[in-house]
């Protein structure tokens, strides 16, 4: 069975191709998939990277999905066949949030989904919504579920309001397509001209450069006639939690999501309580917050974007693809 380890010090020079030993049957309460595909993270990209410390030989990919070839003893939510999606946190089913690191997330803290073939317990799996390829039900663990978590589950989008997304990576594609079904008006921001008419083509109602309106809270405050957004989708952090906060209306809310530029900075503090906003950091989501949105899916029929898909044995060459950010949605590799 084919694997990928990553060998420390980290870097994508020190991506191995393995062989392991096939897992063989599944014990009890396990579930035997054959991944078929993975997608790739700015964390997967943390991690290969070595920003972020992980072991050595550690198995990479957050993200799996594939077909389950067989069912232990004891598993009654999956048969053979059926086509799955790996969850973030597999030790998260429901109710609120205690995990505050990645120490449970496959492809960092344990063994993740570069591989041909893993045994794991039944519940760090759901079913992939109907009709979507691998590669498709690969986008989602993460990606997926972090869009629709900020969106629907702590501050929950009503039809009408208006979002902001910042850039055209993978959370950012999905908030605009989920946000656009639930029937809010979207404001979209890029670094490229091209992209923003990509998002346009979307459904995107409003666009902006953000490298050339360098002060594009204020375009968003035209574009909303003074009120501010209801709700941002904040991926770059501390560049620009600042505008965020200007583009937010009074009593909104920003879902601290992203470290695209930094990982420390300064909170105008005064002006957050003035607006009276609620700033709520959040990871991903649990697996009934998953399985909610695979049900959604299935009514709305959403396809996420796929830029590009790269074979397993071209992992590297996937993430220098990521890192360079020519990227429109989703990276993924076909395993
Ligand atoms: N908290 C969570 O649960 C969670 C989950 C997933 C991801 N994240 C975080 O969210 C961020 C995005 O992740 P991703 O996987 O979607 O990344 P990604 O697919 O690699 O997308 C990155 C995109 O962000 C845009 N960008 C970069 N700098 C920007 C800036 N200063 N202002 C606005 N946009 C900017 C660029 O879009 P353009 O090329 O269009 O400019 C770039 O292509 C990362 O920091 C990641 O760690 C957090």
């Amino acid at each position: 069975m084919k694997a990928i380890i990553l060998r420390t010090p980290a870097g994508l020079e020190h991506l191995t191709r393995i062989n392991l030993a096939d897992p063989g049957a599944p014990a009890y309460g396990e579930i035997r998939v054959r991944i078929q595909a993975s997608s790739l993270n700015f964390h997967d990209l943390g991690v290969v990277l070595g920003r972020l410390p992980t072991e050595d030989g550690r198995i990479p990919m957050s993200d799996g999905a594939g077909v389950v070839e067989a069912v232990g003893e004891g598993v009654m939510d999956f048969g053979v066949g059926d086509s799955v999606v790996s969850t973030f946190f597999p030790s998260w089913l429901n109710g609120a949030p205690t995990i505050p690191d990645f120490s449970t997330t496959p492809g960092d803290g344990v063994d993740g989904y570069a591989r041909e073939t893993v045994n794991r317990p039944a519940h760090w799996f759901t079913l992939a919504p109907r009709g979507y390829s691998h590669l498709e039900a690969a986008t989602l663990t993460t990606a997926g579920l972090t869009a629709w978590r900020a969106l629907v589950v702590d501050h929950p989008l009503k039809a009408g309001d208006t979002v902001l997304v910042q850039g055209t990576g993978g959370v950012s594609m999905f908030a605009l397509q989920f946000a656009k079904q639930m029937g809010a008006v979207v404001i979209a921001t890029s670094s490229s001209d091209d992209k923003l008419e990509k998002a346009r083509e979307l459904g995107a109602d409003h666009l902006i450069n953000y490298k050339r309106d360098t002060d594009w809270a204020s375009k968003v405050l035209e574009f909303t006639s003074g009120r501010g957004v209801d709700k941002v989708i904040e991926v770059g952090g501390p560049d620009t939690l600042v505008q965020s906060i200007h583009s937010c209306r009074v009593g909104g809310h920003i879902a601290l999501i992203g470290v695209l530029t930094g990982i420390v900075g300064q909170v105008p503090t005064a002006e957050l309580m003035r607006r009276q906003q609620k700033l709520q950091g959040l990871i991903v989501g649990s697996r009934s917050h998953q399985i909610d949105m695979v049900r959604a899916i299935n009514v709305m029929g959403m396809k996420p974007v796929i830029d590009r898909t790269f074979a397993l044995d071209d992992i590297a060459e996937a993430f220098r693809h990521q890192a360079a950010g020519k990227h429109f949605g989703k990276v993924c590799l076909s395993i």
